[in-house]
């Protein structure tokens, strides 16, 4: 994939503290990361991940799924919305929800997702815990495009994290996220800059 116009658009879901969402926007503000966040989309109401979005001046939107009468009907709102954005990428940061065919078929490889563990290792919604209670000497995450299973998409950036004696889910995953948060720009910021390939199982960027 390369650059289809400068600076590209970003639609960023979220569904909570948004502190990976804000570490991306900050970034995007400087003219030569070559991308901007064009809106911040949530499926929970009132999460933070929207103030820090609304304060910066971007764009927001809740498509929550407790206001539609099936998942169905959910799915395709979300990627009304989103669509409304015009996405030249979408990037899951801490959205707690699988993505389904509308929004998946719409932006075919062009959704990146992060995750709290170096996947395939810990897939899913407990990834930290998963990883402590798994014994886990290291572990990380992972930058990855979206595909239709859950979080097995290509991988486009990982970084290690070690585990410590006395890590809690919660101090674990700070560090985690403190890294993540590099990651995540760096990898995007290359994405938009530089594109990427992928081959098989196989993604490379630039
Ligand atoms: C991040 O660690 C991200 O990897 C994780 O949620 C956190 C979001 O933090 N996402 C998942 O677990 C998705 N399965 P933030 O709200 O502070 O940006």
């Amino acid at each position: 994939m390369t650059n289809r116009r400068s600076p590209q658009r970003l639609v960023v879901l979220v569904s909570g503290t948004g502190s990976v969402m804000e570490a991306l926007l900050r970034s995007a503000e400087d003219e030569a990361f070559g991308a901007r966040v064009a809106a911040v989309v949530s499926d929970r109401p009132g999460v933070r991940a929207l103030e820090i979005a609304s304060d910066a001046g971007v764009a927001t939107a809740v498509v929550s799924p407790g206001e539609f009468p099936d998942r169905a009907t959910w799915d395709e709102a979300l990627a009304r919305t989103v669509a409304t954005f015009e996405p030249d990428l979408v990037v899951c940061a801490g959205f707690m929800r699988l993505l389904g065919a509308p929004v998946l078929s719409r932006w075919p490889g062009l959704i990146v997702n992060t995750h709290p563990a170096l996947l395939p290792s810990y897939p899913g919604a407990h990834a930290v815990r998963d990883a402590l209670a798994g014994g886990a000497k290291v572990t990380g995450c992972t930058v990855m495009l979206v595909d239709e299973g859950v979080d097995t998409g290509p991988i486009l950036a990982q970084s290690a994290v070690d585990v410590r004696d006395n890590d809690t889910e919660e101090s674990l995953h700070e560090r985690i996220k403190a890294v993540e948060r590099a990651l995540v720009v760096d990898t995007v910021g290359r994405m938009v800059r530089d594109g990427w390939t992928v081959e098989g199982r196989v993604a490379r960027l630039g």
